[in-house]
């Protein structure tokens, strides 16, 4: 049975405050932490206390709602200025997942629009925030169901980073794939890449994994080619942070090495993803933003440095695999098969 940890959100809303698992904890410690004010959201979006996509995404909206909240007493200059402001500062946190933008837009949109009635306005942005949380794990169980009827009824799968209930309100998107397909009954064990440099699979997907009863085994981020020559893996799945419109798709750094490997090997490469994931006014994914972090996560795993003093570092937190190098793409309203423009606008029609 799931513990209850993976049952509780990964973000809410809880007392007029944002509540968030402060993943940078895990998996050593389950904390729950409430953020009250919009420069505290936008700080633990930045520092990764909450991350992926979807919940980076429905946290921004929960933070602008915030501040829209403690604006409500303000005249209407006065409040559109502060939720404009609030909006601007989550906008710098993180630049390559456009769920954030997307959110934020949507929420700001709500606020501007009912400017005029400060209150009404806040009550209206709150509604549309909290509204985000049940979409976005009703997403992740309809992409879910349509992944896992992808898979066969045993399959060893690989998965890169946390695309699962960390990474979104609840379920996950790739995660979300692999949950669905043990729900139906299908027989699945997952690899599980280390995810350098930020470990996300071996801190978030490794303990997920466990919390849930799926079997799963470690790896580090060198061994998936390794596993695919060895005939041990039957199939990718990932997430993503930003699509292009011809399928191009931004995800942690390291997934374009398991997509190359994977079209070596003939194994499908699955990305999974809400359409809010879809960037249709980038053409490819060479226009995709991608965030550069510091050079202490390369060179200070675990905040203890192993690498020389003085040593460049280049630290791009995500790539861009071709959209010809994925099989599928895996949304809510149905799969993507092969990824491209026509596929993708049929999908979004
Ligand atoms: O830097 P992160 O941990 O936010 O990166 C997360 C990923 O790359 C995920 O695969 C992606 O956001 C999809 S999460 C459902």
């Amino acid at each position: 049975m799931p513990d209850k940890t993976t049952r509780t959100r990964t973000v809410d809303w809880a007392d007029g405050k944002v509540r968030l698992i402060d993943q940078t904890r895990l998996p050593a410690e389950f904390v729950l932490i409430d953020l009250e004010t919009p420069e505290a959201v936008a700080d633990a979006i930045r520092t990764m206390k909450v991350r992926g996509a979807p919940a980076i995404g429905v946290t921004a909206a929960l933070g602008l709602a915030l501040a829209a909240e403690q604006a409500r007493d303000l005249e209407p200059a006065a409040f559109r200025e502060r939720i404009a402001t609030a909006a601007a500062l989550l906008r710098t946190t993180r630049p390559t997942a456009v769920n954030l933008f997307w959110a934020i837009d949507r929420i700001l949109a709500l606020g501007q629009r009912d400017a005029a009635e400060p209150a009404r306005a806040a009550a209206e942005m709150l509604r549309e925030a909290q509204a985000m949380l049940d979409e976005d794990e009703a997403a992740n169980r309809a992409l879910g169901r349509h992944g896992a009827a992808l898979l066969p009824e045993s399959a060893n799968v690989l998965t890169h980073c946390n695309a699962g209930a960390l990474a979104t309100v609840a379920y996950g998107t790739a995660l979300g794939v692999v949950r669905a397909a043990v729900e139906a009954g299908k027989r699945l064990h997952v690899y599980v890449d280390e995810t350098r440099p930020r470990l996300q699979g071996m801190q978030l997907t490794a303990w997920e994994m466990l919390q849930e009863g799926i079997p799963a085994t470690l790896i580090t981020d060198n061994m998936a080619p390794w596993l695919m020559r060895q005939g041990r893996i039957d199939a990718v799945v990932v997430g993503a942070d930003r699509i292009a419109a011809n399928g191009d798709t931004a995800n942690k750094i390291g997934t374009y090495g398991v997509a190359v490997a994977a079209r070596a090997h003939g194994i499908p490469f699955y990305v999974a993803a809400p359409v809010s994931t879809i960037d249709a006014s980038l053409a490819t994914g060479a226009e995709i933003p991608i965030e550069q972090r510091p050079p202490e996560e390369v060179t200070s795993p675990g905040a203890t440095l192993l690498a020389p003093r003085g040593i460049a570092v280049y630290n791009p937190a995500f790539d861009v695999t071709p959209a010809g190098l994925i099989t599928a793409l895996i949304t809510e309203r149905g799969v993507a098969t092969p990824p491209n423009s026509e596929t993708i606008t049929a999908l979004l029609a």
